[in-house]
């Protein structure tokens, strides 16, 4: 097999894993939103101005639409339990941590939920300061204030998709090591 064909199988085990957390379209929705996060990592590195804005809109729609699908389907209390004062699932896996445990599946208002609430919020803030920085752009005037918000908002949102993905990424290797015959 080559190396585009191993990518493809890799991508398509990936594809499969992630079928067992999320409902299709959430998985659909999801899975853009990674690759539109990384399209506008490289559209900045690359100093594509005009393609980062405009990538930048159709993230707005599917990011949105990926925080409000997971909301509805899974309820804000399943991101947000503290705010309940509904701790039992986040102290077990608080505990199962500082007990050394490294691998541990990603309950109902568990650590992982949590973290995507938290991620959601560095999502929905790098959306509106990229909105914003936008619309100052189209007045002809670049709001300083916005590009230091976004600055921060999408750091604090790579910040994010490094330790959750990179935790998922974990998990999926995990399932492979235990499911798929060599
Ligand atoms: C969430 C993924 C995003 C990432 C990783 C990202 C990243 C960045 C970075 C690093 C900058 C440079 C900031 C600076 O140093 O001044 C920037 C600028 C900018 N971003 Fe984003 N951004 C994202 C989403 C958006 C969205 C949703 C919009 C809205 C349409 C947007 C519009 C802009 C604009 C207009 C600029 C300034 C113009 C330019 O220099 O290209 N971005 N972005
Ligand atoms: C910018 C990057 C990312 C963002 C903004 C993001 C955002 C989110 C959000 C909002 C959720 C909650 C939706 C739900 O309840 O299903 C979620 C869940 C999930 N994400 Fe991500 N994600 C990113 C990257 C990744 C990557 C790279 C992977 C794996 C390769 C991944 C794997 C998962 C999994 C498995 C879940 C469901 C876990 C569970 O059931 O608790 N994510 N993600």
């Amino acid at each position: 097999m080559g190396v585009t064909g191993m990518l493809a199988s890799q991508l398509g085990q990936l594809w499969r894993f992630l079928g067992f957390f999320q409902p299709p379209v959430l998985r659909l929705l999801h899975a853009s939103v990674v690759v539109l996060v990384a399209v506008q990592v490289l559209t900045r590195l690359a100093g594509l101005s005009m393609t980062h804005a405009i990538m930048g809109l159709v993230l707005c729609v599917l990011g949105f639409g990926l925080m409000a699908l997971g909301l509805g389907t899974r309820g804000p209390r399943n991101y947000y339990p503290y705010l309940w004062g509904d701790m039992d699932q986040l102290k077990k896996d608080v505990a199962a941590i500082r007990s050394g445990k490294l691998i541990i599946a990603p309950r109902p208002k568990g650590l992982a939920c949590v973290v995507q609430g938290l991620g959601m919020g560095a999502l929905t803030m790098s959306l509106l300061t990229g909105l914003w920085l936008f619309r100052s752009w189209q007045m002809g005037e670049i709001s300083h204030t916005a590009a230091t918000m976004h600055s921060i908002f999408v750091f604090l949102l790579l910040g994010y998709a490094v330790g959750h993905g990179g935790m998922a990424l974990g998990h999926f290797f995990f399932w492979k090591k235990s499911t798929v015959k060599k």
